[in-house]
């Protein structure tokens, strides 16, 4: 089987995968990184959302083939403490329902946040608007984006 070179959370992993492999798969099976979360597999609810070179990107779509030599960061280095300002301003505004698609969300607004780091609500939703809950914390998940960006 072949292997693959990946640096992930700033720490440089070797793994064996099939070429064709969705990177989920490697971080939760191979890497133990389990903060990233199994939704659809077909990139339609944001569950496995992880930062490319600061980028947010759905992991099941990208082939651990296709990782190599890419900055990957999951929810478990998104900061040291878990006190990055979104997560922060998650708790303060106590979002999570059920939690599942939590990881995916912070992930996504946190790369959000970099780029734009004042935006306005429609900048947001858009933001936002492919990262599924099934509890529809939508609400909670903009204010404390809100909360965020001050
Ligand atoms: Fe990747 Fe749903 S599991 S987008």
């Amino acid at each position: 089987m072949p292997t693959f070179n990946l640096k992930i959370n700033n720490e440089k992993h070797t793994v064996e995968a099939d070429a064709d492999t969705p990177l989920l798969w490697v971080l939760r099976d191979q890497i133990d990184l389990v903060g990233t979360k199994f939704g659809c597999g077909i990139g339609q609810c944001g569950a496995c959302t992880v930062h490319v070179d600061g980028n947010a990107m759905r992991s099941c779509l990208l082939l651990v083939s296709q990782a190599e030599g890419l900055n990957i960061t999951t929810i478990e280095g998104l900061s040291e403490q878990g006190d990055h300002p979104v997560q922060q301003a998650w708790k303060e505004i106590d979002v999570p329902q059920c939690g599942y698609c939590q990881s995916g969300q912070i992930m996504t607004a946190s790369a959000f946040l970099s780029k734009n780091p004042n935006p306005n609500e429609s900048e947001i939703r858009n933001a936002m608007h492919g990262n599924i809950c099934r509890c529809a914390s939508y609400n909670s998940i903009e204010e404390a984006i809100k909360v965020a960006s001050k």
